[in-house]
């Protein structure tokens, strides 16, 4: 059960808490990630603040019905949220065990949430929970021991005593407990606290009794909550690490791992592949092996094959680029962009919804626009498809083994047929033959001595002026 009813009113936003992104993923996708992860059946969410936009990012991510959502229209504290969680699993049974999940701390693990439950399942209070130590531990309630060390109770915060607030050992907001054991004490819940809230932590001293909750201990760069911006940036960081440094474990080198922004959904880096100094690869992209990709380059939503050569300050957005392009530095790959294996396409090169084919190069300063480039062509310095009118796109068609000049406007729709060439600085408005020559500037005129005389006719003017 993902508790993520509230709004988040420490982020001082128009957007609920949950929405807000960590590594490329919404806050609440973070939870719905782990309880996937742990085969939870069902997943619940309780949903308030924007539930139908929180829905909706859950669904984008996971697809339709990847969880079952409890509406809590108005947030009477985690208590109450549990109180409306419970109403989705009403036909389970009272000895299964529920794991709650705060939905604005991201970081918690499968593995730890499997050591949760088997923690509560051991226990006889029949609820265990997870805490960590924090100095100064702020905003956060504090476990409250018996002599003999058992948990007593949680102090939240603004309900603590001085004595109680140096409690260095916190509650991170994560719990597991027997299903007949929280029926039976949510109901006892007061809302006699300092925030007139129902609290789920009261139930910690419901079962003091019985042995008191079982509590593990994690590092807090696990369970980090996300209350203001300031957490929103210290959990980033964290998850960056992480990421980072599964990557390297799988093979992936770094420049900086601390100034490489991998999204925590990217679905792949080959190994000895090279991420330079604040790159970002965004989205699902997938990245193969030996890859480099330099200083600056931001990659989203794209695929790049084996042996690729990306130089800093390239752009690839919905690309895909097969096995040793090379591109950049500053190339710019829009959506739909299709870069086959040994093709280059070199600094100041924009390309969109174009296929550029096997070994074809475009070197320096071009638009490639609604255009297919056959394999083998070479595109000239500050060649441009003219791909609109005004009023529709239209599409140019460069066939194998083409030379296009520099300084060449191909006005679409048009087609350049296989082996031809155009000659430098053509605007070509109609088709060109295979294997022919197209030409379209003026002819070129030579004035012999004309510069000699032009100079002399000059100062003279000025002497007599
Ligand atoms: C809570 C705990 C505190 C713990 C901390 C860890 C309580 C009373 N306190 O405090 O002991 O140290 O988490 O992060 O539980 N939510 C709802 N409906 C509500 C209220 C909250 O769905 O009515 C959700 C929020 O969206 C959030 C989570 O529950 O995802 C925690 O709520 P929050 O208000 O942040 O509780 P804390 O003050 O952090
Ligand atoms: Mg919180």
């Amino acid at each position: 059960m993902i508790l993520a009813a509230g709004l988040g009113t420490r982020m001082k936003s128009a957007r609920t808490k949950m929405l807000h992104p960590v590594c490329g993923r919404p806050l609440i996708c973070w939870s719905v990630a782990t309880a996937r992860e742990v085969g939870a059946n069902p997943a619940v969410a309780v949903l308030g603040h924007q539930r139908d936009e929180v829905e909706a990012a859950v669904a984008a991510r996971f697809g339709e019905g990847a969880i079952q959502v409890a509406v809590q229209s108005e947030q009477k504290g985690t208590g109450h949220a549990v109180m409306c969680g419970l109403e989705r699993l009403q036909a389970q049974p009272d000895d299964r065990t529920v794991v709650i999940l705060s939905g604005d701390a991201p970081l918690f693990r499968a593995d730890r949430v499997k050591e949760l439950v088997d923690a509560c399942e051991r226990s006889e209070s029949g609820m265990a929970l997870v805490s960590a130590r924090v100095a100064p531990p702020n905003a956060y309630g504090r476990l409250v021991r018996q002599a003999d060390g058992r948990l007593a109770r949680i102090v939240e915060n603004k309900d603590a005593s001085d004595d109680e607030r140096s409690i260095d050992e916190i509650n991170a907001g994560f719990y597991a407990v027997r299903l007949g054991l929280l029926r039976q004490h949510i109901a006892g819940l007061s809302a006699d606290n300092a925030q007139g809230e129902l609290y789920l932590t009261d139930i910690a001293a419901a079962v003091a009794e019985r042995g008191g909750a079982a509590v593990i201990e994690v590092p807090f760069s696990e369970i980090q909550g996300v209350n203001d911006r300031v957490d929103l940036a210290g959990v980033e960081a964290s998850a960056r690490r992480r990421i980072n440094r599964d990557w390297m474990k799988r093979g992936v080198s770094f420049a900086n791992p601390d100034d490489a922004h991998i999204d925590v959904d990217v679905v792949a880096i080959g190994e000895d592949t090279w991420i330079g100094p604040g790159v970002c690869v965004r989205g699902a992209s997938r990245i193969g092996r030996e890859v480099r990709i330099d200083a600056g380059s931001v990659v989203t939503d794209s695929e790049i094959g084996d042996g690729v050569l990306v130089k800093p300050y390239t752009v690839l957005t919905e690309a895909r680029v097969g096995d040793r392009v090379q591109m950049g530095p500053f190339a710019h790959a829009r959506p739909q962009t299709r870069i086959d294996e040994d093709a280059k396409v070199g600094n100041f090169v924009e390309t969109k919804k174009t296929h550029i084919m096997a070994g074809a190069k475009a070197s320096h300063l071009s638009y490639l626009g609604d255009a297919s480039i056959g394999a083998g062509a070479n595109i000239g310095a500050g060649t441009i498809t003219c791909n609109y009118d005004g009023f529709g796109k239209h599409r140019t068609v460069i066939e194998a083994d083409v030379f296009i000049g520099s300084d060449t406007q191909l006005v679409a729709p048009v087609t350049v047929h296989k082996g031809a060439y155009v000659g430098a600085g053509s605007t070509v408005t109609r088709d060109v033959p295979g294997a022919s020559l197209a030409l379209t500037r003026v002819k070129q005129v030579n004035v012999e001595g004309w510069a000699d005389r032009f100079r002399e006719a000059q100062s003279k003017r000025k002497k007599g002026s």
